[in-house]
């Protein structure tokens, strides 16, 4: 059980900042990074954690995917300068792999995994941290905590990788510029080198090559895939077989960097928990390297009960409004959950549940979602989707959750009594009368619907672009103005507007909808997922309603619901459950 001593000892850097915060609803960031980290999928479902889960090789190779990922990581960081505050895990490497400091198809491979996942709230740094995170963990590894807020480099950074032929005390300097001294260089090194290999051909006076000299040879660095401590038992009992110890000695980093002082740091970690203790630590440390302009968030913790605002909308269907809601919950394995979704009315007699008249529908179907972050929690999270008709005369304003986990306990997910608010119903994306550009002849660029409400007359409607995962790898941003489209016949009190995005923005395009009424006041829905384009919602359920005032309604709001607030604090996870619950 090497998850414990590990939590443990991250605890002391991080716990007592990340219990601080009280996450509440709508949280852009916060959902974003969350989402990614421990359900492993960008929001329109498609999966990164796929890529590398469980502890996968990468095809027609003896390495895994996972050792390419932290290869990558460590020359992002490498450009580190401590002492001007430049360089460090910003992205840069993304214009990088031209580079021979950057040899090596592993490289080009993991920017290609990463390349379409980057979204507005989730920078390719952050990325790049979180790939690590997974990387350990898919191979066994500890959990590796994650904190966002990296800042994107839009180009190539200084050079400065180290080279296996570097003496040691180049490699020693090359380090102490990055912010690492010789027993965090040694801890490093190793925490790298027991993952993956050195191949054939990129390393020719390294690695032999094989009876079919066009084929790739890996050589790795210990005898097992996982994220173990083979590396240093190896070479403290002789018996490594690590290319960059016992093969050239003119390529022997590792070995000079092993012996840098007299084996104290390596015979500190030869154990498995030893190992991955200090492995978390010093990878938390290179994971925080990063430009001294940039602010860290706190640790990125599991929310037990989750919505995802990319996922809440309210839209237009055939004749009716349709509202889609999808909520996340830890639940227990051995049971069924059930999740109720409960709303109150925005217009009309019950407004906003003025009479105890609350409307309420079952979810239809979940799916279980994780990631290698979570899966190494050992949690079981489960996703309940709900789509209902509302009717546009009564409209909805909040909405929250009853979770009977099937187990005795039952629990009321109102985002700490502040419910979940839906803001507006002036203007809502459309994604069935949307269009993705594959679709368009001739036009680069997604055209989108908006639905505005025909009560007043908008002085303007547009959309605010957002794309990070562009071919140049640079975030592309622009507004562009939706016109009346009267071709499409009014439904349910709304009007549609059209407009196209003329630009590339990516598969991970995000935007913000705007109507400006003729009074000044500005309306938006708020990131809304271009990768949903074309996708016209099936209600679930059916919708009921009840005015027994037994469950949730207006006597909650303010007080505190602790089922809502982060008790569940997450990689850092089983030791802070058991001592901080309920802070
Ligand atoms: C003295 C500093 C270092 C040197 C000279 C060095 C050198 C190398 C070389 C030559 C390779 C083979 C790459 C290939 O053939 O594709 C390699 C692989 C690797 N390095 Fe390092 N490295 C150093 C530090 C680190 C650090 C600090 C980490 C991470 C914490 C790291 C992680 C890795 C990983 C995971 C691989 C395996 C990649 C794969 O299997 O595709 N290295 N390193
Ligand atoms: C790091 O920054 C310091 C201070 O600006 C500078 O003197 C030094 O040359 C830099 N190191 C490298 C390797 O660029
Ligand atoms: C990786 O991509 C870069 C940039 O396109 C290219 O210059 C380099 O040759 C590629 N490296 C390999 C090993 O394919
Ligand atoms: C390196 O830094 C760590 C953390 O500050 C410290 O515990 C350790 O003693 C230092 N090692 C050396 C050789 O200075
Ligand atoms: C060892 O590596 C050096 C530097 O790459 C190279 O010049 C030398 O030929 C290599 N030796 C052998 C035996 O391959
Ligand atoms: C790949 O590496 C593993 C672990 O060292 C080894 O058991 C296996 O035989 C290797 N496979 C190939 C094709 O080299
Ligand atoms: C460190 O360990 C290596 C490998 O066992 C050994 O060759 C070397 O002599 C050791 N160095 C010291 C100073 O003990
Ligand atoms: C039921 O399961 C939930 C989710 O795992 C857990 O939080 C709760 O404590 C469990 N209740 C009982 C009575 O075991
Ligand atoms: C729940 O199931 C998951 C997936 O099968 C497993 O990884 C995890 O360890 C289980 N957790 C508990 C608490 O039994
Ligand atoms: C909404 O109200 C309007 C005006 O009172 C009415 O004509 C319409 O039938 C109502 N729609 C529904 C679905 O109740
Ligand atoms: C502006 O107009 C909208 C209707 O389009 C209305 O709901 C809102 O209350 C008005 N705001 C102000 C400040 O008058
Ligand atoms: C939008 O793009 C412009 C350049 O066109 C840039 O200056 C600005 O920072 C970008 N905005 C965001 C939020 O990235
Ligand atoms: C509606 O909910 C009530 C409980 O509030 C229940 O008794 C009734 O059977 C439900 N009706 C339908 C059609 O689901």
């Amino acid at each position: 059980m090497l998850n414990l001593p590990a939590s443990l000892v991250a605890c002391f850097l991080l716990c007592f900042t990340s219990v601080r915060a009280t996450y509440q609803y709508p949280d852009l960031q916060y959902d974003a990074l969350e989402e990614f980290l421990y359900e492993g999928t960008r929001p329109d479902g498609s999966s990164m954690a796929q890529l590398v889960t469980p502890c996968k090789l990468r095809g027609g190779t003896n390495t895994t995917v996972a050792a390419e990922w932290l290869r990558l990581v460590y020359h992002d960081v490498a450009t580190h300068n401590i002492s001007d505050g430049t360089g460090g895990l910003d992205g840069s490497i993304f214009f990088e792999t031209d580079r021979s400091e950057n040899v090596g198809a592993g490289m080009n491979n993991t920017l290609s995994d990463f390349s379409s996942f980057p979204n507005k709230y989730l920078t390719r740094a952050d990325l790049i941290a979180i790939a690590t995170s997974w990387a350990v963990a898919t191979c066994s590894g500890p959990i590796v905590p994650f904190q966002g807020g990296r800042v994107d480099a839009n180009v190539a950074g200084p050079f400065g990788v180290p080279d296996p032929s570097d003496s040691l005390e180049s490699l020693t300097a090359n380090f102490a510029k990055q912010g690492f001294n010789v027993s965090e260089m040694i801890q490093l090194v190793a925490c790298g080198h027991t993952l993956g290999g050195v191949r054939y051909p990129d390393f020719p006076t390294i690695v032999s090559p094989g009876a079919d000299t066009s084929d790739t040879v890996v050589d790795l660095f210990d005898d097992t895939q996982t994220f173990d401590h083979n590396i240093v038992s190896g070479y403290l009992d002789g018996t490594s077989r690590d290319p960059l110890l016992v093969l050239n000695q003119t390529m022997a980093s590792d070995g000079r960097v092993f012996g840098s002082d007299s084996n104290v740091t390596m015979q500190s970690m030869n154990s498995a928990d030893a190992f991955a203790q200090t492995c978390v630590t010093i990878l938390t440390k290179m994971l925080q390297t990063v430009p001294s302009t940039v602010t860290l968030t706190d640790e990125i913790t599991l929310l037990p009960v989750k919505v995802s605002t990319s996922a809440v909308q309210l839209t237009v269907g055939t004749s009716e409004l349709q509202f889609q809601a999808a909520v996340r919950v830890t639940v227990a394995n051995s049971t069924t959950t059930t999740v109720t979704m409960y709303w109150c009315d925005r217009y009309g007699d019950a407004a906003n549940c003025a009479s105890g008249l609350k409307r309420f529908a079952a979810s239809g179907a979940s799916a279980t979602v994780s990631s290698p972050t979570s899966q190494a929690m050992g949690v079981t999270l489960e996703k309940y989707k709900f789509v209902v008709p509302i009717n546009a005369n009564q409209s909805i304003s909040k909405f929250w959750f009853e979770i009977d986990y099937g187990n005795g306990t039952t629990s009321t997910a109102d985002n700490g009594g502040a419910y979940y608010v839906v803001d507006q119903d002036e203007v809502l994306w459309v994604p069935s009368m949307s269009q993705a550009k594959s679709v368009l002849t001739g036009v680069s660029g997604v055209t989108v619907t908006a639905a505005v409400k025909n009560t007043s007359t908008p002085s303007r409607v547009y959309m605010d672009c957002f794309g990070r995962a562009t071919t140049d790898y640079i975030a592309a941003n622009a507004t562009y103005d939706l016109t009346l489209n009267s071709s499409i016949p009014a439904v349910a009190g709304y009007n549609f507007y059209t407009g196209t995005a003329t630009f590339d923005y990516g598969s991970s395009m995000s935007f913000d909808l705007y109507s400006v009424a003729e009074n000044g006041t500005s309306y938006v829905d708020t990131y809304r997922q271009a990768g949903l384009i074309g996708v016209a919602l099936a209600s679930t359920s059916t919708v009921n309603s009840t005015t027994s005032s037994a469950v949730g309604g207006d006597s909650g709001a303010g007080t505190a619901r602790p089922v809502d607030s982060r008790w569940a604090v997450g990689a850092l996870g089983l030791v802070s459950l058991w001592t901080l619950t309920y802070l």
